[in-house]
This record gives structure tokens, C-alpha cells and sequence, in this order.
């Protein structure tokens, strides 16, 4: 059944306080819940509550103290409808669950022994019956009752307030959460844990205890999470004037989990691949990665928490919010440039082709069958560029203005995406009716530029025009309000001061033109000579931007443009214009003359940022290549790239020996973005030099597999080796897998090499690995790391001519679909682009959609997936 954004009715009943009594047992855990009810003064006195529960047993029900006899209440699948109730009151429900049989790993489930729980979106009807909406706010109290020996820690959201022996080798401990919540926010955790423990002092003098905990063999690996926590805790003060509000943090990892991490109140349950480093296990990117994602659970205690969404369409009033805000904490804590460069290539290689596709949505969704296909890079990435924008119109002072007063309004509430732009504007003055849109359509605005310049008046004339193609149930757009941060260079590459026509004065050079209508001209005074126009610094809007640079220009600008991300995508659009406009066998090195000479000038240019310098010298991704192609044929994409990086290497080997000599460390390992940076341009060396394919490349991978002191490094020597035909390559991985096979992250990152292999034999390997004692189709990382890295990571393998690739993944999906129906659709997503190829192709992806959305017990998530990409919605 799909829900639609324009069915919303407020909530007819409120539940005021819920206390939750816990038995745990693996097998059957007993769950006694008090819901403090009262009628909301607009409903009428015969409305019945309705209560969602999904796979729970019912044990009794009572009011008030009383029996309820069956004619007051109806259950059925979605839940239970009790009838007759007085205006306020107290029901008391026993439900049976059975976590340890829970493989959907939504609810209250097992994962190595221990008790956990996700709820959001929809979890929590799986632990007990419950108005699960997020606008149905709580105080929770928990108490948890399991045996002493077995499970020690009993944790929950809140302050523990009691806890005690109990017979029969049982205690117990319960919690207190002072602020309402919704019930998705709802957590506990129990088991035989280890912890790390830190204290954080607020701005304001409260003492907070800060806790990590882990399964006891994982506890040498917590300290940079500790540490990106208590960074997280400051920068929220600094940047957003946010404190913590409660006495205790904590942040449990769990090796089975669906998505990356949970922002449960005061109780982060977390994906372990982003809880967990130490040099020799970490890399360079997991370090980071585990920053952003500390961060961002951190940062939704205010946006998320405190302020929380009326109902799921507004997902990404908190996502969006919050990934623009782990964003900007992770460009203060590290990079600005590289990290604007990494988070536009994540939008435009997944959101792009999203926007692009039969699943586009707006960052506002109007309906949907299952939330849970809505977690998306369009409200997550595309929202955060949504509120980055705002950013951009309002200032930093007057979006911060926006944001306080937005806190100071809603604290306490269940708000839409609306109430956050009208703070906004109450806080600004500024009109934001037009921006509004952004919320509402979906599909990628594309912009054109025409130029003119007239050397008689002095003047530049830039033309912007805007037109964004039909998305399914779209088909006319309206003009979004597009901020254009941008300036002008002469031939020199200096920028020149603007003064726009009819102003008294230059105002800098660099400013942000607002495009509101369909096209618009902007008309620059006093230019000396014909200037480069540079457009979208910082990539100011997610759009397209179609520029006609001559190749001359765009060198220039990949030279001498101070704004990291126009740079770099000068140098991505020169590389990409020679990848799209020769076959692979001309892409030579006379073809390549201006780039060979730019990478050249990079590789030595030893005043850059040598993560900039990687950046620049990395190819553009297929993925990304593909947006320019129709139809897709990967093969052809990736000859061409593989054709240009050979030329490149062969080109300069020389330049490319030098700098990864020069880069060479010793001495201990620190994840800092400097000497991640510097790796980051010696690893990219290495893959450059072993295209090549002789001898001494593969010495000097081999070597460094051998002598490195990081995971870093060590997974570039083993990536570029197993991506080459080195003949120790079988060996090198055998040696990888022996020597970690005990660290189940590190064995994700053996089967996702494997899985991305540049090789002909890739998928049978891929599906002889599903026979291997390292992978689970239970645990969801290991279906990413091999699964999805070749379904998504592997275009070539994936989408071979025999269909080999299509059918393998699809009989995953189904298989899966069965456990757990979140990882299948999320497989799925391999599928949904099927019209971007040939019609061989077509049909093979085709067919497997038809199997997934025709077989027998399908679940709603993986129905949605199939049924959209069809095109049946
Ligand atoms: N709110 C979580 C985050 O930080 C994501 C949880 C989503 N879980 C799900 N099953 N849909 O982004
Ligand atoms: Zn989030």
C-alpha cells in the first residue's frame, strides 16, 4: 500500500509516557510496556487507537489495571485497534518476541551474541505495540532484566536511575530518558560488552560521561572514535553554539548492522566499520569515514533529536541538515577543498543518476510504499546541498541566525522541512517562496552559458539559462532559485574585480549570482579584455553546468583557478572530453599532450596539497563518465580510461618514480589529513606505475605489501597488485586473508578487492567467495563488500554481455529478500538504471526486476524497487 505525503493527519491520540519492562532471552524476550494515553482535543470520542505492532505475539492486554475483553480491541497483520477508551488512561500490553530469529535486523535483534535494537524508521512496532510515527513524542523509562553472567551491560536511552540483583542469577538496571522522544529514537543494548571511557566538559560546565562500547576483543580500536566524538561535541558549541544535554554518551558497535549508524537518544548503535581503527586495521578513508559518521549521529542530537521530523516524508529536514553539518565539521577538522571535491563526486556519481533514473524523488518525497527505499543519496546528499544553499543566500551570520532561531522554535517538536525554511526567513528577512522548490521537484537542473563580450563598451555579458528535464510523475518544472557563486579571470588566470552594471563599485571577485527565472542576463562592466568566466565555485547548487571552455581555457584554469573544486574539475573536464571524444587506441600519448603536460606540472608542483594534486590526477570515474554517454557500454568506458591511464604512465613514469620516492615515510602512522593526503598521492602513483605491467612495478608494489606499517598502505600494494597481472598476485591475497582472517572488517576489505577486480574470471570468483567461510549472507557487510561492490563497483563484470552478472545478483536478491529485505533492495539498486543500456542488456536486467517483483512473498521493499524501475508506479 503506498503512503502519500498529502494523507498526513495529526495523530489522534497521544501517548504522554511509556515504561518498558525488558525480559531478555535470546529466544523469547518478554515485553511489558505502560502507555500513558490521552485523547488530542480534536479527536472525537469514539476514535479508536490504533496501535502498529508487526511480528510480535500478544500476551495480554489490559486498562487501567483491568482485563481488555476481545470486542474492545481487533488485531490484525499491521497492528492493534483498541476501542472505547476514556480520554487519558494507562494500557498495559505483553508482547513475546523472538530476537535471535529477527534476521530483518530491524527491531530488537541478536548480532554476536549481544542484544540490540534499530528502529528507525519502523522498528519499533516489531518490539511492541505502538503509534510508531515520529510525532508522537514520549518519556521513555526501561528497565532491563537478563542473566548477570551472560549479559552484564544493560543499556538503554537516558540516565540509569535503578538497578539491582534479581533471583536466579538475573539483575537488573533501568533507565530514565528525560526528553520525549519518538519511539524510533527508542534503543537498548545488552550483552557481555567491553567499553573505553572519556569525560567531556560543556561550554556551560556539565560534566558528561562519555562511553565506547565494544565487543572485548575489538577494544584497542576505539580511541579515534572517542576522539572524533569529543572534536563532534566542541564544534557543535563553536560553529552552532549546540551543547549536549544529558549526563552520559554513549556509542555501541555492532558487527550486523543495515545502514552505517543510528542516532538513538544518548545510545548510538553503530555500524563497527565505523566505530573501529587502529593503524594496522584502518584505512586512511575509514578513519575518516568514522569521523564524519561519530560526527554526524553526534550532530542529530540537536538536528534529529531535539527537533525531529512530523512524519517521514520529512526525512531529510534531519538528514539533509545533519550531513550538511557533518560536511562543514569534517572540512573545519580536515580539508575544505578535498572534502567539497569528495562530496560533489558522491553527488554526482550516485545522485545524479538517481535524479536521472525511475527511482527520482524530491528531497521532500510525495509518497512511497516502504521508508525504508527513501534513505537515499537525494534526501541525504542532495538535502544537505539544499541547506548548503541556503547557506550560500543567507550567510554565514544569517544562516546561523536561521538555525538558531529554528532551534529556539521547534525544540521539543516533530516539524516539516517548511518550518525550517520559514525560520529562515523570520530570521533573515530574506524571501525563500521560489527556493521552496528545491524540496518539492525532483531531476537535475541543467545550466547553459552563453558569453559576449563587447571590447568597445568594456563589457562581459553572461547569459545563464535553466531547464530541468521531466522525472516520473513530473513533467513540468517550474524554475528553481539557483545561487551561481562565481568570478572572472583574464588570460592570466588573475581574477578580475566585478562590478555588475548599474553598481557605483566592484564588490570583490568572487560573488553569487542568484538565477531565479528561466534564463537571465548579467552584465559585467569595465573588463579590459575577453575574461574566462569561471562559474559554481564551491559547486555553489547541485546542477549541470554546460560550458563551452575551449581546451585552452580549461587548462588555464586547471593551473591557475583558486577555488579547489572549478580547478579541479577544469583538469576532470579536459581528461573527460579526451575519454568521450577518441577510441581507445587513439587516446595516445600526442592525443594526450596537453594533459600528459598538466599531470606533469601536478606531480611536481610540490607547494599543492599533495591530496589535491591525487585529485587532480585521477581519471574521471566510469560512473561518472557514464552520465555522458547513451546507452552506457561499460566495456567501452572502461578501455578508454584504462587506454588513457597506460599513456599517462608510460608518459611519465619518470615524474610519477620521483614523486612516490619522494613521498616515501617512515615513522609512526597518524591519520591526519596531511599525511593522508601524502599517501593518498603516493598510492595513486603506485596504480599508475603498475599499469605498465613489467617487472620492477610489481618489486616495488610487492615491496611496499611487505614493509608497510598501516592498512593504508598496505591495501593500495594489494589493490594495485591483484588489479595487475603480477604472478604473485594469488599468492599476496592468499597471505592478505591468512594473516587477517580473524578481523571481519579487514576480510570485508579482501572480498571487495576481489569483487572490483580488473579480471575476466571476476564473477566466478565472486560467486565461489559466496561459498567461503568469510562471507555470510546474514551479515550485511559482507554482502556489501562482495555483492555490492561487484554489482556496483564492477560495471564491467556486472554488466557482461552473457548475463552472467544479472542473473547471478538477481538469485542473491531473492535469496536475501527472504532474511532481510532492507539489504536486498538496496542490492537492487544495481538494476533500476536498466534503460541506460543496449537492448540485450535491457532485457537481461529487465527480466531479473520481473522475477524480483513477481516472486511469491516479495517484500514491500524490494516490490517498490522492482515495480518503480519498471516503471509500473
Ligand atoms: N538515522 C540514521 C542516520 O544517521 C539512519 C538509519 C536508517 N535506518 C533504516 N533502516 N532506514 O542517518
Ligand atoms: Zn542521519
Amino acid at each position: 500500500a503506498t503512503v502519500y505525503l498529502k494523507d498526513y493527519q495529526p495523530p489522534a491520540w497521544q501517548i504522554e509516557a511509556v515504561e518498558l519492562e525488558f525480559d531478555l532471552d535470546p529466544q523469547a524476550t518478554r515485553v511489558r510496556s505502560r502507555l500513558q494515553f490521552r485523547r488530542a482535543p480534536e479527536t472525537g470520542p469514539d476514535t479508536p487507537l490504533h496501535l502498529d505492532g508487526e511480528a510480535l505475539e500478544l500476551l495480554g492486554i489490559a486498562l487501567d489495571g483491568e482485563p481488555l475483553t476481545a470486542d474492545r480491541y481487533r488485531l490484525d497483520e499491521a497492528g492493534l485497534e483498541v476501542r472505547g477508551l476514556p480520554e487519558t488512561g494507562v494500557l498495559e500490553i505483553e508482547t513475546r518476541i523472538n530476537p535471535s530469529a529477527n534476521t530483518e535486523l530491524s527491531g530488537l535483534y541478536t548480532s554476536s551474541g549481544n542484544f540490540c535494537t534499530q528502529c528507525e524508521a519502523e522498528g519499533f512496532r516489531r518490539i511492541t505495540f505502538y503509534p510508531d510515527r515520529p510525532d508522537v513524542m514520549a518519556r521513555f523509562t526501561t528497565t532491563l532484566r537478563a542473566d548477570k553472567v551472560a549479559t552484564p551491560v544493560l543499556l538503554s536511552n537516558g540516565n540509569p536511575i535503578a538497578s539491582g540483583e534479581l533471583e536466579d542469577g538475573r539483575h537488573y538496571v533501568t533507565w530514565q530518558d528525560p526528553f520525549p522522544k519518538p519511539c524510533y529514537l527508542f534503543a537498548l543494548v545488552a550483552g557481555d560488552l567491553g567499553w573505553i571511557r572519556d569525560r567531556f566538559v560543556t561550554r556551560s560546565g556539565r560534566e558528561v560521561d562519555l562511553y565506547i562500547y565494544v565487543q572485548k576483543h575489538n577494544l584497542d580500536k576505539c580511541d579515534h572514535a572517542m576522539a572524533s566524538l569529543k572534536h563532534a561535541m566542541r564544534w557543535d558549541e563553536e560553529v552552532y553554539g549546540r551543547e549536549y544535554d544529558l549526563d552520559r554518551y554513549m556509542i555501541v558497535a555492532v558487527d550486523d548492522f543495515n545502514m552505517g549508524a543510528m542516532e538513538n537518544k544518548g545510545l548510538n548503535v553503530f555500524n563497527s566499520r565505523y566505530v573501529l581503527a587502529r593503524p594496522d586495521t584502518a584505512t586512511d578513508a575509514d578513519y575518516q569515514n568514522i569521523e564524519s559518521v561519530i560526527g554526524h549521529e553526534y550532530f542529530h542530537n540537536w538536528s534529529g533529536n531535539r527537533v525531529t521530523c512530523r512524519d517521514w516524508f520529512q526525512l531529510s529536514l534531519k538528514e539533509g541538515f545533519t550531513v550538511f553539518r557533518d560536511q562543514e565539521f569534517s572540512s573545519d577538522m580536515n580539508s575544505r577543498g578535498v572534502q567539497r571535491i569528495g562530496d560533489v563526486n558522491i553527488l554526482r556519481t550516485h545522485q545524479f543518476r538517481e535524479d536521472a533514473g525511475p527511482m527520482a524523488h524530491p528531497v521532500k518525497p510525495d509518497h512511497y510504499v516502504a521508508i525504508d527505499n527513501f534513505y537515499t543519496v537525494t534526501v541525504y546528499n542532495k538535502g544537505a546541498e539544499v541547506v548548503r544553499m541556503l547557506h550560500t543566500l543567507l550567510g554565514t551570520e544569517g544562516f546561523r541566525r536561521g538555525c538558531d532561531l529554528y532551534f529556539e522554535r521547534h525544540d521539543g517538536q516533530a516539524v516539516t522541512t517548511d518550518d525550517f525554511v520559514n525560520a529562515m526567513e523570520a530570521a533573515t528577512g530574506v524571501s525563500l517562496q521560489q527556493f521552496r522548490r528545491w524540496y518539492d521537484q525532483a531531476g537535475t537542473p541543467e545550466l547553459e552559458l552563453e558569453r559576449h563580450y563587447d571590447p568597445q563598451a568594456r563589457t562581459c555579458a553572461l547569459t545563464l539559462r535553466q531547464h530541468c528535464p521531466p522525472t516520473p510523475g513530473q513533467s513540468d518544472k517550474q524554475p528553481f532559485h539557483i545561487p551561481v557563486a562565481m568570478g572572472l579571470c583574464d588570460r592570466e588566470g588573475r581574477a578580475l574585480p566585478l562590478r555588475l552594471y548599474g553598481e557605483a563599485a566592484a564588490g570583490g571577485e568572487s560573488r553569487v549570482l542568484e538565477l531565479c527565472r528561466e534564463e537571465e542576463t548579467f552584465v559585467f562592466q569595465d573588463i579590459p579584455a575577453e575574461p574566462v568566466p569561471v562559474l559554481l565555485r564551491g559547486f555553489s547548487a547541485p546542477v549541470k553546468l554546460a560550458l563551452d571552455y575551449t581546451d585552452a581555457e580549461l587548462a588555464l584554469l586547471s593551473a591557475h583557478e583558486r577555488d579547489p573544486f572549478c580547478r579541479w574539475e577544469a583538469g576532470q573536464t579536459l581528461a573527460r572530453r579526451l575519454l568521450l571524444t577518441h577510441p581507445p587506441q587513439a587516446l595516445d600519448a600526442d592525443t594526450a599532450r596537453p594533459l600528459i603536460e598538466a599531470a606533469r606540472r601536478t606531480l611536481a608542483d610540490t607547494a599543492l596539497d599533495p591530496a589535491l594534486r591525487a585529485l587532480a590526477l585521477t581519471l574521471p570515474a566510469e560512473g561518472y563518465l557514464a552520465e555522458f554517454v547513451d546507452p552506457i557500454e561499460p566495456e567501452q568506458l572502461h578501455t578508454a580510461r584504462q587506454a588513457l591511464r597506460l599513456t599517462l604512465s608510460r608518459a611519465l613514469r619518470p615524474d610519477l618514480e620521483a614523486c612516490y620516492e619522494q613521498l616515501t615515510e617512515t615513522g609512526a602512522y597518524s591519520p591526519d589529513a596531511a599525511s593522508a593526503g601524502r599517501r593518498r598521492l603516493r598510492n595513486l602513483c603506485l596504480s599508475y606505475l603498475i599499469a605498465c605491467e613489467d617487472d620492477s612495478a610489481y618489486q616495488l608494489a610487492l615491496r611496499q605489501y611487505e614493509q608497510a606499517g598501516n592498512m593504508t598502505d598496505s591495501l593500495a600494494a594489494l589493490q594495485a597488485l591483484v588489479n595487475s597481472d603480477c604472478p604473485q598476485r594469488e599468492a599476496v591475497l592468499e597471505d592478505f586473508y591468512s594473516r587477517w582472517q580473524q578481523d571481519t572488517l579487514v576480510v570485508d576489505k579482501w572480498l571487495s578487492l576481489q569483487a572490483t577486480a580488473d579480471r575476466a574470471d571476476t564473477l566466478e570468483r565472486v560467486q565461489a567467495l559466496t561459498g567461503h567461510p568469510a562471507f555470510s549472507l546474514t551479515n550485511p557487510n559482507k554482502v556489501y563488500a562482495l555483492l555490492r561492490a561487484f554489482a556496483q563497483g564492477n560495471p564491467v563484470g556486472f554488466h557482461q554481455a552473457s548475463g552472467a552478472g544479472y542473473r547471478f545478483i538477481g538469485e542473491q536478491i531473492r535469496t536475501l529478500d527472504g532474511r532481510n529485505p532492507q539489504v536486498a533492495s538496496r542490492l537492487a539498486a544495481a538494476f533500476t538504471d536498466w534503460r541506460r543500456y543496449n537492448p540485450t542488456r535491457q532485457a537481461g536486467m529487465r527480466t531479473e526486476l520481473e522475477k524480483m517483483r513477481d516472486a511469491g512473498g516479495v517484500s514491500r521493499d524490494l516490490y517498490e524497487i522492482a515495480a518503480r524501475s519498471l516503471g509500473d508506479d
